[in-house]
């Protein structure tokens, strides 16, 4: 359970005995994710010792392996039977890892999944130069499966990665960014890939257009409910749980929608803080709490909770079109465990 400043409708801890997991999914893909992982290790390796090294580093910290675990549920629950699905969620996780790379070059971040980040130890040239192999080796995956409908799906949705990164950084230092405009960025950042990774399990099943728009769905407003967790637990978390710096978005002026709520709801006094802190950079200590006090004042991160509920229940739905059964509950508990989790 994220815990929240000043959130007086915070269940006690002891309430919380059954806690949303993901370890049925991991389990009913234990097999699958074996192969997955096998294939991404042999899929990294380059006669260039510093790729493996760097990439090595990053793939061998582990992270949650969510986005090719979508591809092997979704695959299975389309009752796929081929191998397909194992070289596809290999280039969705590759496709992943390079963003990170990218991403903590852009956000200055030196602590990824409990490690020093790649950009730290090996600086920023070297993590975007190896985050565009792991790029390029991603699309070598997808050709390598060969149907011209997944190369489109797959290649598209990292266009749209990318221009989410660009329009976030359009958005930069903007406290008065619409809610709007922070939903465009975070379907583009981080919800296409997840909805790629589960339509893709009905592709290579060979399902009727309307399972594929299904997971599509799913995966699309999963990743939303997703990115506004991470926004939250970017306010809230334990760093150690999280294994990434709380207050990162703070410090670099991204503004996310506990920031957006903030400012709408903001007395003058209040946005003449947002404007020193986020828009001119000019923060000193006591700041970030400071933030955290007004945030909590509007209860914007138990709204943005909130906003990742609605959106995780349309996530829930879409699958209803799917006959009931172990894959589909597993799936559905995912979206408990994305709105829940601690890291
Ligand atoms: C981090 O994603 C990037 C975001 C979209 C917030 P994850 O939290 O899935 O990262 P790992 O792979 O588990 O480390
Ligand atoms: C996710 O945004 C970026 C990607 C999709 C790579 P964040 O910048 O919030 O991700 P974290 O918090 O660094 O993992
Ligand atoms: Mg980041
Ligand atoms: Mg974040």
């Amino acid at each position: 359970m994220v815990k929240l400043h000043g959130d007086k409708n915070a269940k006690p801890e002891a309430a919380d005995a059954r806690k949303p997991s993901f370890d049925n999914l991991a389990r009913l893909v234990d097999a699958d994710m074996a192969r997955v992982n096998q294939h991404i290790l042999d899929h990294m390796q380059s006669p260039v010792a510093l790729i493996p090294q760097l990439a090595g580093h990053l793939i061998a910290a582990g992270g949650k392996r969510l986005r090719p675990m979508m591809v092997c549920a979704a695959a299975q629950l389309c009752g796929y039977t081929g191998s397909r699905h194992v070289g596809l969620a290999a280039c969705v996780e590759f496709i992943h890892t390079a963003t990170l790379l990218h991403d903590d070059v852009v956000d200055e971040s030196d602590l990824r999944r409990g490690q020093e980040s790649a950009n730290a130890l090996w600086g920023n040239q070297a993590s975007v130069l190896v985050g565009d192999f792991l790029f390029s080796r991603a699309f070598q995956l997808m050709t390598a499966d060969g149907q011209l409908k997944v190369l489109k799906i797959l290649s598209d949705a990292s266009a749209v990665i990318a221009e989410g990164e660009v329009l976030q950084l359009m958005t930069a230092n903007a406290p008065d960014t619409s809610e709007e405009d922070y939903l465009r960025v975070i379907r583009s950042k981080t919800a296409a890939l997840f909805a790629a990774a589960s339509q893709i399990g009905a592709v290579v099943a060979d399902r009727p257009h309307k399972e594929e728009e299904a997971l599509h769905s799913y995966g699309m407003n999963l990743g939303v409910a997703f990115q506004l967790v991470d926004d939250v637990l970017d306010y809230s978390a334990d760093q150690a749980a999280l294994g990434k710096t709380i207050g990162d978005d703070f410090r670099e002026g991204k503004v996310t929608l506990p920031v957006v709520l903030a400012w709408r709801r903001g007395t003058e006094e209040e946005r003449e803080f947002w404007r020193r802190t986020v828009e001119r950079s000019e923060q000193e200590g006591g700041d970030l709490e400071r933030a955290m006090e007004i945030m909590a004042r509007h209860t914007t991160l138990t709204d943005t909770l909130e906003r990742a509920r609605h959106y995780g229940a349309i996530a829930r739905d879409s699958l209803g079109i799917f006959p009931d059964g172990e894959v589909k509950s597993a799936m559905l508990e995912a979206v408990d465990f994305v709105i829940d989790r601690a890291y």
